[in-house]
């Protein structure tokens, strides 16, 4: 007699949660103060998109209640995010190294 048993698969937020743990930089963008200029997403399309309220937003970011924003990001996106946070006349993007608390920019 033929009896099923499907695998047990373990919730994708878990999996999700642990690789957020693992990152080690997070972007942030103090979006009230940003005066949408656009060279982030210019600079790093596939991190910054432009708003229909003329201010960028970091794609796929948590968004706080003050109106900011995050984004927890592995080491290979650290540079296309150096340079969207250098490129912003207005310095409201910074990237924070989660291990040691330093504030890059
Ligand atoms: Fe805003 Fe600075 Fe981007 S002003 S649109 S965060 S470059």
């Amino acid at each position: 007699m033929f009896i099923y048993r499907p695998k047990l698969i373990f919730p994708m937020t878990e999996q999700v949660q642990a690789q957020e743990t693992r990152k080690k930089f997070q972007i942030q963008h103090d979006r009230p103060n940003c005066i949408g200029c656009a060279a982030c997403a210019a600079v790093a399309p596939d991190f910054w998109e432009m708003n229909e309220d003329g201010k960028s937003d970091i794609v796929g970011s948590i968004k706080k209640d003050d109106e900011t924003e995050e984004l927890d990001i592995d080491e290979k996106d650290f540079a296309a995010n150096k340079e969207a946070a250098d490129s912003c006349p207005v310095n409201v993007i910074h990237i924070v190294n989660k291990e040691t608390k330093e504030k890059i920019i």
